[in-house]
């Protein structure tokens, strides 16, 4: 595996890679890689020629008092899970290559209508960032295909939203959130918990899961049913920030109408934020 750090000698690379008929998937992280992460890189392998994965801390998408300097960095560790993936290249830009001249100047892209509600009100700014480093990528690489998970469902629904509003000819696939056996979906902000904590963080996903049998049973009081999932994430010392049913493709709140659903969920446990959803159709 190769590792790049410029924009120039990954490309390169890259048009090396295409004019030998190769095609190209691309695995945006911010590396401290754990299995959920691979779990991109060997879906991507599975479908595509020549897999780029690029660990970049953006520090566009952390507001002023969140954990951008303690965020894990554990990059010997992450270059060895990629080439034992068989990843063919590394894209390890610092923050000067990606902006050049400073966070104030660089032109940032805003994704209307999914940005506003969840993560996007608890994290002012954040989508942007996001959406942001996330384009800029997509033009560096060109990729054929991207790789994000779902267990970050809004940004997926931002990026799939960019990707179209932008006609980047992208095919942007979406990969199951991959969980410890608790149930508790593996993030990088897990390794800020206590074992305590950690048994604590796997009540978001019990209570998901619960709430959303009762819909499925044909419960549709969504307010209700949100209101005591709160109360339940409360009794499990959870601090709920958000608990929402909405529809699964335009975050809006479900409706009796509404077949495809997601519940959002995010909460605080001690100084962490974790998230969390499940989605599923109703017949
Ligand atoms: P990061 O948190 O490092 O995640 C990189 C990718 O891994 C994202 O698409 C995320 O949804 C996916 N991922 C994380 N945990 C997962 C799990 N348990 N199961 C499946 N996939 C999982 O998300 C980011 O970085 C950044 O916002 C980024 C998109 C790289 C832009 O900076």
């Amino acid at each position: 595996m190769q590792t790049q750090k410029k924009i120039k000698d990954l490309r390169q690379i890259l048009r090396t890679a295409r004019s030998q008929g190769k095609s190209i998937a691309l695995v945006p992280t911010m590396g401290n890689l754990h299995e959920g992460h691979l779990q991109l890189i060997r879906q991507a392998r599975d479908r595509y020629d020549f897999i780029v994965c690029s660990i970049f801390v953006n520090p566009l998408q952390f507001g002023e008092n969140e954990d951008l300097d303690a965020y894990p960095r554990t990059l010997e560790a992450d270059r060895e899970s990629l080439r034992s993936e068989n990843c063919d290249c590394l894209f390890l830009p610092t923050i000067k290559e990606i902006y050049g001249n400073g966070l104030e100047q660089q032109t940032s892209i805003q994704v209307p209508g999914l940005t506003e509600k969840f993560c996007g009100n608890s994290r002012p700014g954040h989508f942007e960032g996001v959406a942001t480093v996330v384009t800029k990528l997509f033009n560096i690489v060109q990729p054929d295909a991207a790789f994000f998970g779902l267990k970050d469902y809004q940004q997926f629904l931002v990026i799939r939203k960019l990707t179209k509003d932008l006609a980047l000819d992208i095919a942007i696939h979406g990969i199951e959130t991959h969980r410890e056996k608790s149930g508790l979906a593996m993030s990088s902000r897990n390794n800020y918990l206590s074992q305590e904590q950690r048994e604590q963080a796997a009540g978001l996903y019990r209570c998901l899961q619960s709430c959303a049998k009762k819909i499925e049973q044909g419960n549709i009081e969504f307010q209700q049913l949100e209101q005591a999932a709160k109360k339940e994430l409360q009794k499990a010392s959870l601090e709920p920030d958000y608990l929402q049913i909405c529809d699964a493709d335009t975050l809006q709140a479900a409706s009796t109408e509404t077949r495809h659903i997601a519940i959002l969920g995010a909460v605080f446990i001690g100084k962490s934020r974790l998230i969390d959803n499940i989605r599923f159709q109703l017949s």
